[in-house]
């Protein structure tokens, strides 16, 4: 079995479970830091975590590109349905979404959820991922909460956390959440992509290896992880 993710920049990651093809929030063509192109990006399944632009991003091209399912809370499935896209998985906090070589449970993520038309997007999520093997968890957009000790007793192979602060955690609470999540593995996003969410990696790096139990793995956009 194997597992590796691409960092697409921001929130946005390519996976690959041997050989099957999974896009988490694909915000690509808006996004200052990507250096992929969105329409060359292949996906079976779309993943996404809220509905604000930075992460729905180039979710309808994809999906009418490559026929990927989008696997979405249940206000923003209703959304895409109304756009155009039917191929289209439902699910909210504490429901799992299966196929053959993954499988995607929702969390929750303390943060807000509206399309840029203004449309309610429900709740926002992170979700719990196994494929490859391997068990990924995606925080989305949220500040710390004390229940990602629940997530933590998944036993996870990766934790993927937003760092930015402002519209998330910052470094500090970042810290505080890996001591809940207790990875082996922890990798930094939704920073550097604009001004307000500006942080230093290194520094974020250097003290998830001195104050906690995980490893810190920074990519760079585009940069590769095998897991
Ligand atoms: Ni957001
Ligand atoms: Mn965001």
């Amino acid at each position: 079995m194997a597992a590796s993710i691409r960092w697409l920049g921001h929130s946005a990651y390519a996976f690959d479970f041997d050989g099957h093809k999974l896009l988490i929030d694909p915000f690509v063509s808006g996004n200052p830091v990507a250096k992929a192109a969105a329409n060359e990006l292949k996906a079976e399944v779309i993943l996404l975590t809220h509905a604000h632009g930075d992460h729905v991003g180039d979710s309808v091209e994809i999906a009418k590109r490559t026929g990927a399912l989008v696997v979405c809370n249940f206000e923003m499935g209703d959304w895409f349905m109304a756009h155009g896209v039917q191929n289209v998985f439902q699910g909210n906090p504490g429901g799992t979404f299966r196929n053959g070589w993954m499988s995607a449970k929702w969390t929750v993520a303390h943060h807000s959820s509206s399309f840029p038309d203004g449309t309610y997007g429900g709740q926002p999520n992170g979700f719990v991922i196994r494929g490859g093997g391997k068990v990924i968890y995606h925080a989305g957009d949220t500040s710390l909460f004390s229940d990602m000790k629940l997530i933590g007793d998944e036993g996870l192979d990766l934790a993927l956390l937003p760092i930015g602060d402002c519209f998330t955690m910052g470094i500090d609470d970042s810290i505080r959440a890996i001591g809940f999540l207790s990875p082996g593995l922890v990798s930094p996003m939704h920073y550097n992509t604009f001004p307000p969410i500006e942080q230093d990696a290194d520094a974020w790096a250097a003290r998830v290896n001195a104050e906690t139990s995980a490893r810190a793995v920074v990519l760079e956009p585009d940069g590769e992880l095998s897991l």
